[in-house]
């Protein structure tokens, strides 16, 4: 028998393309997704697996802690990933409350059904593997990187959520014996990114011909890594990850935000020449409040405790992510996305 995977947020970005890696990969592995399908949520996400006896898709909330621990008895995982988040900075500035929901209290519920669980079934070489990022760390100037020791300095109400929920994780640990892993991501890319995030922003817009709106100079730096070498990583900290460790991962892939777009506008004008180059469309905005100016990720000791390694080189990962929102337009035309500015703090919830 293969393990047992309880994956919440499964429906999301990153949790689908981690599903679609486990499934392709381990073909006797067992998937649950626990997702609540809020906007970012999205069930075609998880379309290929449908009538896959390997998956079994839920539809809930991760607040509520006595569905989370049905789920786990009947699911009896060897391995929780736990990404179901709110995740769009911008939307944290327009309302607070829903990440220290479900960001806080969702991994605190997912914890204590955890503990639950594991004092009904204990389990050898068991983990619990929580999906974080690098904004708890704050903001970079324009030299050094984050490193697994980096004091946590949270700027905006997302990264503030995501570090309480990191805290958490390891009290679970120390407290409770909780066999958790605290894992820090940089930016991702890729395919079935809900299209209010950067890339599939500009590409969806630049093939339209529409504006493509920069925040601020453009100049803030990401380290964009492609969401596979993302879920390759994840997957081997469940194999290899040593409970109480965090690992950071990072794609070696740092540009600004403007370098990043006219890259996109390249690709497209080579694939679907114009009269003008697209990157004719550049207008800079308003930035965000609060706007982090660089992040950048030391990912060394991750890279020889795992033997991990971003395979996919930012250039040929923005082509084949380019190609893929081309091939897959009935995807995002399915979204109801207004593309509307968010972020710039106009309400209190
Ligand atoms: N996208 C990135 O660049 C990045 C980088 C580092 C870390 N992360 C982390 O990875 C995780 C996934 O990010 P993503 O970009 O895929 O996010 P996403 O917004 O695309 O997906 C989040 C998923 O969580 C689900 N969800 C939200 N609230 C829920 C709730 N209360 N109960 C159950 N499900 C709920 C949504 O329906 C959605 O399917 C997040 O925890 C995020 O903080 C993301």
């Amino acid at each position: 028998m293969g393990r047992s995977y309880v994956i919440t947020g499964g429906a999301g970005f990153i949790g689908s393309n981690l599903v679609h890696s486990i499934l392709e990969a381990e073909a006797d592995a067992a998937v649950t997704v626990l997702d609540r399908l809020t906007y970012a949520g999205n069930r075609e996400n998880l379309a290929s697996f449908d009538g896959d006896p390997r998956m079994t898709f839920l539809e809930g909330d991760v607040c509520d802690l006595s569905l989370v621990r049905e789920v786990l008895s009947s699911a009896e995982p060897d391995v929780i990933f736990h990404l179901a988040a709110e995740s769009h900075v911008d939307r944290s500035i327009d309302g607070p409350g829903a990440f220290v929901r479900t960001n806080v209290e969702g991994t605190y519920a997912m914890l204590e059904a955890t503990r639950a669980f594991l004092t009904e079934r204990p389990r050898e070489g068991f983990r619990f593997v929580h999906v974080s990022t690098d904004e708890v760390f704050g903001s970079l100037g324009p030299t050094g990187a984050f490193g697994p020791a980096s004091p946590y300095a949270p700027r905006s109400p997302y990264a503030a959520s995501k570090a309480a929920a990191d805290h958490l994780v390891r009290a679970w640990l120390h407290t409770f014996g909780v066999p958790t892993i605290v894992t820090n991501c940089s930016n991702n890319y890729g395919p079935r990114q809900y299209p209010e995030k950067l890339l599939p922003l500009m590409i969806l817009q630049a093939v339209e011909g529409k504006p493509l709106p920069v925040y601020g100079d453009g100049g803030h730096v990401r380290d964009w890594l492609h969401v596979d070498d993302h879920c390759a990583g994840l997957r081997l900290v469940s194999e290899r990850g040593v409970p109480g460790e965090t690992y950071l991962f990072g794609g070696h892939g740092e540009r600004t935000n403007l370098e990043l777009v006219r890259a996109v506008c390249a690709i497209l004008d080579a694939r679907l020449p114009s009269a003008r180059p697209r990157s004719g469309l550049i207008t800079f905005v308003a930035d965000r409040p609060g706007h982090d100016r660089r992040y950048a990720i030391d990912a060394s000791q991750t890279e020889r405790a795992l033997g991990w390694r971003p395979r996919i080189g930012l250039d040929e990962g923005l082509a084949r992510t380019v190609d893929w929102y081309l091939e897959n337009r009935a995807w995002s035309d399915r979204i109801a996305y207004r593309r509307e500015r968010l972020g710039l703090g106009g309400s209190t919830r």
